[in-house]
């Protein structure tokens, strides 16, 4: 991978990283565990998660410029997080990155490690 860009534009920019979330929210929905954290309508959190991994991802501030400071750990909060949570989220995140095209398999590794901190950081309840 070349470590001179942002992972945001290793990735493909916006129109991969909405492809992503768009292909991760269902499998989210689906999961036994994690569909019943989440609202039926899963739009808006969708385009939040897009601003935010935006951001995370080193694009443009997206998140920050319009909610403020993340504060991800604080937002997870009011839900009941376990470490088998963080797990199906990370599947879930697995699975997406598998199934949008032109994201190769170092790449795909490389998301999922950045993503595991901050996904067992928010596990704020015990098994
Ligand atoms: C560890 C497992 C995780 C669970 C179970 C989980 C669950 C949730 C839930 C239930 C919401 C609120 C949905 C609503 O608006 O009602 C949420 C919001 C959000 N999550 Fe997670 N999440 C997890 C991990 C992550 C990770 C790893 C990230 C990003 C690195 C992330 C980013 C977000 C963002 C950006 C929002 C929207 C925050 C807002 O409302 O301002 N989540 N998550």
């Amino acid at each position: 991978m070349n470590r001179n860009i942002s992972l945001y534009e290793a990735i493909g920019g916006a129109e991969s990283l909405r492809r992503i979330v768009e292909s991760f929210y269902p499998k989210v929905q689906e999961h036994e565990l994690l569909g019943p954290l989440f609202p039926d309508n899963i739009l808006p959190v969708m385009e939040k998660q897009i601003m935010f991994l935006t951001q995370f991802f080193g694009g443009p501030m997206l998140f920050s410029d319009e909610y403020g400071h993340p504060m991800m750990r604080a937002r997870h909060m009011p839900f009941p997080i376990t470490p088998k949570h963080a797990e199906a989220w990370l599947d879930c995140m697995r699975r997406a990155l598998q199934e949008v095209s032109g994201l190769d398999e170092e790449l795909q590794s490389y998301i999922i490690e950045r993503l595991s901190g901050p996904a067992h950081h928010f596990v704020n309840t015990p098994e």
